[in-house]
């Protein structure tokens, strides 16, 4: 094992709470993978915002800007970029980055239960209520060519009882989030 640092750019539409988790834990004296860069598809989202006073890089790369790969690739190769981390990301990830990068997605559901198109954010915890699920939880997953697809590389789950609403179960999930997503972000990256 070498003592090189990984850089991760972590790519996010919304919110940014996990962005800001996984900053937080990972980007800590002695740690090897660390976020170089946070890319938001809006220049308007709570992650811009989160990622200045955090002090961390961040680039706006518009779903337009994404259809250019050779201004994308740009980006993220001034950063050093070594694998690709989706909080929150809204976009279809385009193939030429799917082929150059490791990259992996958090889904707030256990896959393959409420994934696909239309599957994301409150969606998702309302589709679950309404599914009368005794579970939920999260997935984290290798990212391929096809929506929540890939390879799973971690679970956890939450108990879902019949007083939760969307938003309770939503919040269920975050706390699965926040608690596990950044250890398994070092795990698979540093080996
Ligand atoms: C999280 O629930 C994540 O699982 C999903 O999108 C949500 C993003 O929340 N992919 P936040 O922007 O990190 O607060």
């Amino acid at each position: 094992m070498t003592d090189k640092i990984i850089n991760i750019a972590v790519f996010a539409s919304g919110n940014g709470s996990n962005a800001e988790n996984i900053v937080r834990k990972l980007n800590v004296s002695g740690s090897r993978v660390r976020v170089s860069l946070i890319v938001s598809s809006r220049p308007d989202a709570g992650v811009v915002s989160r990622a200045r006073s955090l002090g961390v890089s961040v680039e706006v790369i518009t779903k337009a800007m994404f259809a250019d790969g050779s201004a994308t690739m740009a980006v993220l190769e001034k950063y050093n970029t070594d694998a690709i981390v989706l909080a929150g990301f809204l976009l279809m990830v385009p193939s030429y980055l799917v082929r150059r990068y490791r990259i992996v997605n958090i889904h707030p559901s256990l896959l393959p239960k409420f994934g696909g198109k239309g599957m994301y954010g409150s969606n998702v915890h309302r589709a679950v209520v309404e599914a009368g699920e005794s579970e939920t939880g999260i997935t984290i997953h290798y990212v391929t060519e096809e929506y929540d697809k890939g390879e799973i590389i971690f679970q956890a789950s939450a108990v879902v009882s019949p007083n939760d609403t969307p938003l309770s179960v939503e919040q269920k999930v975050h706390e699965l989030e926040y608690k596990y997503f950044p250890e398994v972000i070092a795990r698979i990256f540093a080996g």
